[in-house]
């Protein structure tokens, strides 16, 4: 069970606000946070505590930051052989505040993110090859994330994209990846079709060419249109504090047990079921849970 991902590695500073201040406005948070993030960190994490042997392909800074991603990834074990040093530009740094609900709003600094090169990609090409999947996002220059694709689609390895942040996709890009893993304004933003239904916005993006589309929404579960038609899947009832990192834990949890062979349905559930735990606890790559974790929550919600 082998995954690679390309994406980006951001210090989450987390601020906890009972609300979004007015402009102008100074609000006093009730806790703050530093920890490690970033989509691509974020799914490396979730992806190596459910099992997944994980090679990481990102740029950090010559800062403490960067150091201290080093370290995390070292520690659950990723692969971080093609995580590049940036001499000139700092580790990308996020700002979410989270509310009360647990839900959140992210400004973020991509910083040494956005000075990944295809070179540097190439330079992993050999764990994009050896993965059974790829998994991208958006928050490393767009030609990386074709290198990266196009390598994998070379190999004959599926590509996951979650298209976050929410922007225009490069068709090129969209064409070589089998999953497409938008949150609703992603997809939104893609079919530009606000108000339509996430089940008509699902299938919109499954007739470009995707093998599966899953348009998250969640505490409202998720709709995944495929060959099979299209489906609502409710997601589990739990307790949220913190909901950052909830998309990366979905499409973690996906790809593991897409790979493990499972039918959609099941993927869906232990997909859910990764979410759900991990917007129980704060912080993104922090909150990932481990796979008996996983196995223990779906056998109580069974
Ligand atoms: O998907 C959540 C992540 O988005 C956060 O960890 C933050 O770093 C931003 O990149």
């Amino acid at each position: 069970l082998r995954i690679a991902v390309v994406g980006a590695l951001n210090m989450d500073l987390v601020a906890r606000v009972p609300r979004r201040p007015e402009r102008g406005e100074s609000l006093a948070a009730s806790d703050f946070r530093v920890a490690p993030g970033g989509k691509g960190c974020n799914q490396a994490v979730a992806a190596a505590r459910l099992g997944a042997e994980v090679a990481m392909i990102g740029r950090v800074g010559v800062d403490d930051f960067g150091r201290q991603f080093l370290d995390t990834l070292a520690v659950e074990g990723i692969d971080s052989s093609f995580v590049v040093r940036d001499e000139e530009e700092g580790t990308g740094i996020a700002m979410p505040v989270v509310f009360d609900d647990g839900g959140n709003s992210i400004i973020y600094a991509p910083r040494a993110n956005l000075r990944l090169t295809v070179e540097d990609v190439e330079r992993g090409a050999a764990a994009i090859e050896a993965a059974d999947m790829l998994l991208l996002q958006l928050e490393v220059p767009p030609a990386c994330n074709l290198a990266a694709a196009s390598i994998a689609a070379r190999a004959g390895r599926p590509v996951m994209l979650t298209p976050a942040p929410a922007e225009d996709l490069p068709e090129e890009l969209a064409n070589l990846a089998a999953f497409l893993v938008p949150n609703q304004v992603e997809a939104a933003m893609l079919t530009r079709q606000p108000s339509a239904t996430p089940e008509e916005q699902a299938d919109m993006l499954y007739r470009e060419g995707m093998a599966a589309v899953l348009v998250t929404l969640g505490e409202q579960g998720c709709v995944a249109a495929t060959a099979e038609g299209i489906g609502r899947f409710p997601a589990f009832e739990v307790e949220a504090v913190d909901t950052v990192g909830a998309g990366d834990a979905f499409c973690a949890g996906l790809a593991v047990a897409t790979i493990e062979g499972r039918r959609l349905d099941e993927a869906v559930r232990f997909a859910s079921a990764v979410a759900a735990i991990s917007v129980t606890r704060r912080g993104a790559s922090q909150a990932m849970p481990g796979r008996a974790e996983v196995e223990t929550f779906l056998g109580e919600r069974a």
